[in-house]
């Protein structure tokens, strides 16, 4: 192993493919029970660490999870020239970007983590330039970033491509009108971020409205900026000279919450998840509910129970606040057990089911036909050896084995640990048996 694999961890780069060879060993059958409280959001952080390269001072994120994304973006800092350090016990981390000197972000680091094209925007609004080969992260389909790319072009940014790079120049950039075709989370934040730091107003119209671009607004508010809007389809941004560094509380993850609350309901537990954003969750909790969990909302948290006989329901995948692709996987290894058939529709990414083929393994009953799921419900998954191809195709396999009777063994769980940190330590804290082995 190389020294730059060393410093991720138990990572070894071949390839531009994170290797290890661990896989988690489930006996299924236990109900989950007790309080628990989730990381830090991934899909919040990756951004904010994008945006720190832009302040003049150091930045403290605080409730960053320690997840492989996280440490290969913090790499990519590295590479670029930040000081990037864990503090706090490692529960926070420091971004010092005022060393920054490179504006070219590492190849190899940049196939592994698909968020490594969210430091365009803020290179090229602080440095002038941006220099990112096209970036890499869960296989899930075609993943186009023309919307990031029209956006930046709209404020001035010129692009070019070099032996497989992206190089991006700034060439006068100044704030406009920018309409999305699609409401791209990526190119939501992409957009904002360099729009923080450019002459003028740039009005971001069919934007997303997800939770983490709220958290970036926050940030980028708190480093400086002046933006409005996050939450809404259309964002206001007056740019502003220079940006300082500041100390962020990362918000909750909400895939994270998601994902626990199905393994309450697939596991007929009952579990209280102490720090969830129960608004975050909605289209998760109207899904768990029409399935037959119980949940509410005591206090700051979130409890489910989950239900000894599971009803079938359908699913149509949306931007928020439709339900999230990131636990479409989830909610169909927890209706394959339930009593009738259900009808999963995946419409923001091609090649979503790979879970579906592992979970026939367990004795799951789906049918896919291009972006639909047909799933007909068994009374019981038996367990298995099944492989994680991604993120959230591995914690559905995860959850399936949670419910199954007998063993399952779940390789490919590098891609896991991509998303969720510590999946198997938090799901024993709650009583399932699950073990890591290396
Ligand atoms: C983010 C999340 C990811 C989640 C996804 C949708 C992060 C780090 N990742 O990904 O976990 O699954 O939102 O909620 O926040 N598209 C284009 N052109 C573009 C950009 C996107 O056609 O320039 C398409 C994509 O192929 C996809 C859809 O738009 O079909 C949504 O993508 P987008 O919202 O950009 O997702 P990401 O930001 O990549």
């Amino acid at each position: 192993m190389d020294q730059k694999s060393l410093r991720l961890g138990q990572v070894a780069v071949a390839g531009g493919v994170m290797k290890t060879m661990s896989e988690f060993i489930i006996t299924g059958g236990n109900r989950l029970s007790g309080d628990i409280a989730v990381s830090g959001g991934k899909n919040a952080v990756l951004p904010i660490m994008a945006a720190s390269v832009m302040a003049n001072s150091p930045c403290i994120l605080h409730n960053a999870p320690d997840l492989i994304d996280v440490r290969v973006m913090s790499e990519i800092l590295r590479g670029l020239g930040a000081v990037v350090e864990r503090v706090d016990s490692g529960r926070s981390l420091y971004i010092d970007p005022s060393t920054l000197k490179s504006s070219v972000v590492d190849e190899t680091l940049v196939r592994q983590v698909r968020s490594s094209i969210f430091l365009i925007g803020p290179l090229v609004a602080k440095l002038g330039k941006a220099t990112v080969s096209y970036p890499g992260g869960c296989d899930i389909g075609q993943r186009p970033i023309d919307q990031h790319l029209k956006g930046l072009s709209a404020l001035g940014v010129v692009f070019e491509e070099a032996h497989g790079n992206i190089v991006a120049q700034a060439h006068k950039l100044q704030g406009t009108g920018i309409h999305l075709d699609i409401p791209s989370v990526g190119a939501t934040e992409n957009i904002m971020m360099c729009a923080a730091m450019v002459d003028g107003v740039t009005v971001i119209r069919n934007a997303a409205k997800e939770p983490e671009i709220v958290d970036l607004q926050g940030f980028l508010n708190a480093m400086g900026a002046r933006i409005r809007g996050a939450g809404t389809d259309v964002i206001r941004i007056e740019g502003v000279r220079a940006l300082e560094g500041c100390e962020h509380m990362v918000m909750p993850d909400r895939i994270e919450v998601g994902t626990l609350m199905a393994a309450a309901a697939i596991t007929a537990g009952d579990i209280y998840i102490t720090n969830a954003v129960a608004e975050h969750v909605q289209a998760v909790t109207s899904k768990l509910r029409e399935v037959g969990a119980t949940i509410s909302v005591p206090g700051k948290g979130l409890r489910v129970r989950g239900p000894n006989r599971r009803r079938p329901t359908d699913l149509k995948t949306l931007p928020y606040p439709g339900f999230p692709t990131d636990m479409q996987p989830q909610m169909m290894a927890l209706l394959s057990i339930a009593e009738g058939t259900s009808v999963i529709s995946e419409t923001i990414f091609e090649s979503r089911f790979k879970q579906a083929e592992e979970l026939g393994r367990m004795g799951a009953r789906i049918r896919t036909e291009g972006r639909t799921a047909i799933i007909k419900g068994v009374p019981r998954l038996s367990g298995a050896r099944v492989v994680s191809s991604d993120l959230r195709s591995g914690a559905s396999l995860v959850l399936a084995g949670l419910a199954a009777e007998g063993r399952t063994i779940v390789s490919g769980i590098e891609n896991v640990d991509r998303g969720y940190e510590g999946i198997e330590r938090k799901l024993a804290a709650l009583g399932a048996e699950i073990i890591r082995q290396e």
